[in-house]
């Protein structure tokens, strides 16, 4: 396997920015950010890492330091490619673009040089079916904000060699992530198979009349959505007894929500407009304010829990 000093991020919005900085924490690591459009990539990550600098997690110098070691380009050719040891891709969430793109940079990067994706939910066999070398290329799932999320899911397509799952397990674990690899290309990889039929069930109570979804978010928030950044489902299903999760889903898992499409409330408010913060009302009606104190919010609560600032 190469030796990785050059990382290449294509696509410089909200995750190309921030996954360009995440990589800055291995100081072996410079990287190139490219995009289609002019980009003030550095303006962008400051942003980002505002709340960081106010609550001393890094100074304004080591972000400076960081900094430098970013560049941005809009060129499509050039020394950013022929030297690049990784690539991560974070363009616009679009088969054929990112297939164009893939077929671009294999023509253009060396022959060795690990490919990524940073793909919500597309298949990292289907992205790389057009490849010549498909065995260095992997799904590098990366949680928005991917400056303070620790997990990156490592997707493994139908090709994937085990050495390209390797080394970008430890390249990421090298810029302080948490990596966890998921053996088999499937839709919603690990985590988002998990969030999505919490969701659905979220959805469904609140549809089926027994309770509002504020209720639905307390609920969560005030039982296991508190144990759940120590105790993981599986930990807590072996701290009750497999014996006793057995029964429990023995008598629940027929009356819970199975459908295999989008709620017809969900749909519902999407086609009213009422697209949540976007429009003021969702689920519930927010407010400019509240919903920019929303996000604020969790910002300060991931630094609090990650940082302990
Ligand atoms: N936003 C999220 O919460 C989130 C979370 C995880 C993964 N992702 C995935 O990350 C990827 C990027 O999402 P985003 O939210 O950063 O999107 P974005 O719209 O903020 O940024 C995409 C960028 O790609 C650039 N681009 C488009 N075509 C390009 C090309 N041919 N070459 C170079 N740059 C090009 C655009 O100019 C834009 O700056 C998507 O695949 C998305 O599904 C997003």
């Amino acid at each position: 396997m190469r030796d990785i000093k050059n990382v290449l991020v294509v696509g410089a919005g909200l995750m190309g920015k921030n996954i360009a900085f995440v990589m800055t924490a291995n100081p072996a690591l410079n990287v190139t950010v490219t995009d289609v459009a002019e980009v003030d990539v550095r303006a962008g990550i400051i942003e980002n890492c505002r709340q960081l600098v106010e609550r001393g997690v890094i100074t304004g110098a080591e972000l400076d330091s960081r900094l430098e070691r970013i560049t941005f380009t809009t060129d499509k050719s050039g020394a950013c490619y022929e030297n690049a040891d990784l690539v991560i891709e974070a363009v616009f969430e679009d088969m054929e673009l990112k297939r164009t793109t893939f077929a671009a940079l294999e023509e253009q990067c060396p022959p060795d040089a690990i490919f990524c994706t940073n793909t919500s939910v597309m298949s990292p066999t289907e992205i790389s079916a057009r490849l010549i070398h498909r065995g260095r290329f992997a799904g590098t799932h990366f949680w928005n904000p991917a400056h303070l999320i620790p997990l990156v899911e490592v997707v493994k397509s139908d090709a994937t060699t085990d050495e390209t799952a390797q080394a970008v397990m430890e390249l990421l674990k090298s810029a302080g992530k948490v990596p966890v690899l998921c053996k088999r290309d499937v839709p919603g990889f690990i985590a988002n198979r998990m969030q999505h039929a919490l969701w659905r069930e979220a959805v469904s109570i609140v549809e089926n009349g027994i309770a509002d979804a504020e209720t639905v978010d307390m609920a969560v928030r005030y039982s296991f959505g508190l144990r759940l950044p120590q105790l993981g489902p599986l930990e807590n299903a072996d701290m009750v007894g497999t014996d006793l999760t057995y029964s429990i889903h023995e008598y629940i898992l027929p009356h819970l929500e199975s459908s295999g499409s989008p709620s017809p409330l969900l749909k519902s408010l999407r086609d009213a407009g009422d697209l949540g913060f976007k429009t003021g009302k969702g689920f519930r009606t927010w407010t400019p304010e509240e919903s920019e104190r929303c996000k604020e919010e969790l910002y300060s609560y991931l630094i609090r829990a990650l940082y302990g600032k």
